[in-house]
This record gives structure tokens, C-alpha cells and sequence, in this order.
């Protein structure tokens, strides 16, 4: 929205509460969880995305398909590629996923997704939204969950961030009331916060973890942040057995690299925008956002992605085949384990942390003095049919 007045700007603002509460409602009839185990065929799409997208995209199918041989060839899995969520696509209709791509994509249960370039001031692209934030917001992907794991050093940390709200709720429709003041928005729900809150809980009930952090700002974004703060420790009451604490998000972005303190996180709940700086901060340790993937979760659909962008410049000096397609098998495995394949998706696992973390016998440096991601994929399903692979991985533990 461009300059408005004080007047417009207060229809604008009166619009988008009306916006929100629908919302609220549709997420309040929205209680069923899909159940794979039911679905034949299982349909998994893959999306390639911009810039290095379509490279490690590419890399990553050929170890999906390698994991899933049997159902594919069986019938049990069909794995599709979706073409067209490019940012040439995007502009041209001015839309941050083309209307027949997001056809394409929900008739398919699942999706691997290679990053997609996000316009921002300057570009020239228009300034379309993030198809990321889109497809979150479009197929309900509520929950991003994104793990971090450094076994040689204790680090075992998995953020639920939250996708669909907070800053990013309505981050392209904040107002220009005049030229001097600019106003952005920002959303917290019941049903929102409850949804992503719980999954935390869940996950850290599931896989004995006694304790969830909650990570916020409420002492400032005291409305907003206060209201996931209350709710987060309402939910942790139905959790008997699993610690609850909070931390504000600055104090927690420095415990991160305290290595008495970081040991101890290891299920955190967050509002979105905390989740997003909070991960690349904690990607790092693994190896940087090049090694980490994430799970967008809904419950009808999921979308399995790296965490970082589409990196252009590679692009641009012909690199790509030396983008590293770590985080995206990372995203892979994550698919993998979502539609029910647990002990493959643990073996995928161990074999990017032996390859990643361990052994580093194919070693990406992004240019032509390092391997190729097809070298590194191929390093991984080496590694994966190594009757060593569990061996190696115990030895790596702290
Ligand atoms: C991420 C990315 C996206 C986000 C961008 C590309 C919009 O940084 O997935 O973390 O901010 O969510
Ligand atoms: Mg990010």
C-alpha cells in the first residue's frame, strides 16, 4: 500500500482485524490430521525454486528416490516434479505462487522445495511476496520445525517456529499512513499459538525430551508476545512430566554460543519472526544454513525445505553445481520420516552427520577447488549403504 491518510489507513487496519478473525474461525474447524499410512499413492512433489534451487533440488530427488526404490516402483510413492515457481513465473503474473502452480501442488501430499528467490526493495523484480511465506500461509503449514544437531558437542536443539503469524501474518500489508509514518502489524491467535505450541509438546513427549523453552519478547511486545507466553504455559499444565521455561529472544540469541548453557536447550517453541533469526544463528553451529533443512508442518499438508535462499550469486558465476545440497537432503530425510519411513529417515540422518560433521571425505567449498553437490549426494548414499554407517555415527556421540 502506498501513502494512504489517517483515514484510510484506519479502513485498511479495520479490514485486515475483519481478515483475522476469519481466520481465527477457519483454524478453529480445522482439526484433522492427515493419515498417511491410509494414502496410496503417497504423491510427493518436488519443487526446484530460483537460483541454486533447481541444482541441489535435483541432488535431493535422486537420494529421495534411492530411499524410497521399492514404494516407487511398487506404485505405494509417486514422486512428481512441479515446474514454474520460478521468480520469471512469479513476476509475470505478479503473484507469489502462479495460480496453477498452487493447483499443481496441492493435489500432492507432501512437497520438497528448493529455496525461491524473495524480491526486496531494489530488485527488479516487483515486489511480490515470499512464495515461502505464501505457501506457509496457503496450505496452513503452521508449524516449522527446524533441528540442529551437533553430536560431538552435546547439541541437540529442535525450534518449533511459528509460520503462519507473527511479523509475517501481514508483513506485505502494512501502511504508509503519510510519508513520515509507516505502521507494520503483528499477529498472535489462540488457535495459532495452541497449534504450534502443542506440536512442541508433543514432539518433546514422543521423544522423551523433559523440557520445552519458550522464547519471546514479552516484556516488550507485550500484547502479541505475551498472549504465546500465557498460552505456552497454559499447554505446558496438560505436561506434567516436561519442564517449561521462558527466555526473551535477545538473552537466548546469546546463551546460544555459552557452551555451559546451549547443552541444555533442546525443544524450543517460538513466535515467527525469533524463529527465523534464531535458526540461522543455531545453523551455524552444524555448518551453517547450507546443511540445515525444515519441515513446514500442517495438518493436511507439509512442505519440506533447506532454510536458507537461493543464493543468485552462485548462479550468476557459475557455481551452481557446487551449491551444497546438504540442507535440502537434510529437508529430504525430514519428508522421509513425516510419511512414515522412520528408520530410513534416521539412517539419512546419521550419513549427513558422518559426512557433514565426522568423516568430511567430499568437501564443498562452493567453487571449482571443492565437489560438486551431485559428488556429495552420491557421498551420502555411499555412506547410507555402509553396514558401518551405525558404528561410525555411536562413535561420533558425546
Ligand atoms: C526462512 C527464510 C524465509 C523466512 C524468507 C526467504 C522469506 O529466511 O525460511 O527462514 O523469512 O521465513
Ligand atoms: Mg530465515
Amino acid at each position: 500500500m502506498s501513502s494512504a491518510d489517517a483515514a484510510t489507513s484506519q479502513q485498511h487496519f479495520a479490514a485486515l482485524i475483519q481478515e483475522q478473525l476469519q481466520r481465527v474461525e477457519r483454524m478453529k474447524q480445522d482439526t484433522e490430521w492427515m493419515d498417511y499410512a491410509t494414502l496410496n499413492p503417497i504423491i510427493i512433489g518436488v519443487i526446484g525454486g530460483d537460483g541454486i534451487g533447481p541444482f541441489i533440488a535435483a541432488e535431493s530427488q535422486r537420494v529421495l528416490e534411492f530411499m524410497l526404490k521399492d514404494e516407487v516402483a511398487s506404485g505405494k510413492v509417486e514422486i512428481r516434479v512441479i515446474e514454474g515457481l520460478t521468480i520469471e513465473n512469479r513476476a509475470a503474473v505478479g503473484k507469489a505462487i502462479p495460480d496453477d502452480v498452487l493447483e499443481e501442488i496441492k493435489k500432492c501430499h507432501v512437497t520438497l522445495k528448493g529455496p525461491t528467490t524473495t524480491p526486496r526493495k531494489g530488485d527488479p523484480w516487483p515486489n511480490v511476496e515470499s512464495a515461502n511465506v505464501a505457501m506457509r500461509k496457503e496450505l496452513e503449514l503452521f508449524a516449522n520445525v527446524r533441528p540442529v544437531k551437533v553430536p560431538s558437542e552435546g547439541l541437540d536443539w529442535m525450534f518449533f517456529r511459528e509460520n503462519t503469524e507473527g511479523a509475517y501474518a501481514l508483513g506485505s500489508n502494512g501502511v504508509n499512513v503519510s510519508d513520515d509514518l509507516a505502521i507494520d502489524f503483528t499477529v498472535t491467535t489462540t488457535p495459532g499459538s495452541e497449534r504450534l505450541i502443542r506440536l512442541a509438546f508433543e514432539y518433546a513427549a514422543k521423544n522423551n525430551i523433559p523440557k520445552v523453552t519458550l522464547v519471546t519478547k514479552a516484556n516488550v511486545v507485550k500484547t502479541t508476545d505475551g498472549k504465546f507466553l500465557d498460552i505456552g504455559y497454559r499447554i505446558a499444565k496438560e505436561y506434567p512430566n516436561i519442564e517449561c521455561d521462558d527466555w526473551y529472544i535477545d538473552i537466548m540469541t546469546a546463551k546460544l554460543i555459552d557452551p555451559k548453557r546451549r547443552t541444555q536447550f533442546r525443544v524450543m517453541a517460538l513466535p515467527n519472526l525469533y524463529g527465523d533469526i534464531l535458526t540461522d544463528e543455531a545453523a551455524e553451529f552444524q555448518g551453517g544454513v547450507g546443511t540445515a533443512g525444515s519441515a513446514n508442518i500442517g495438518k493436511r499438508f507439509a512442505m519440506f525445505e533447506a532454510i536458507h535462499g537461493s543464493a543468485p550469486r552462485m548462479v550468476d558465476e557459475g557455481r551452481a553445481q557446487y551449491a551444497d545440497p546438504a540442507s535440502m537432503i537434510r529437508a529430504a530425510g525430514m519428508l522421509v520420516r513425516h510419511i512414515g519411513f522412520e528408520n530410513r529417515a534416521d539412517k539419512m540422518e546419521k550419513a549427513l552427520d558422518i559426512c557433514g560433521q565426522l568423516e568430511k571425505k567430499v568437501v564443498l567449498t562452493g567453487r571449482d577447488n571443492g565437489a560438486t553437490g551431485k559428488d556429495y549426494a552420491d557421498y551420502i548414499m555411499a555412506t547410507i549403504q555402509n553396514p558401518e554407517l551405525e558404528a561410525k555415527w555411536h562413535g561420533f556421540q558425546k
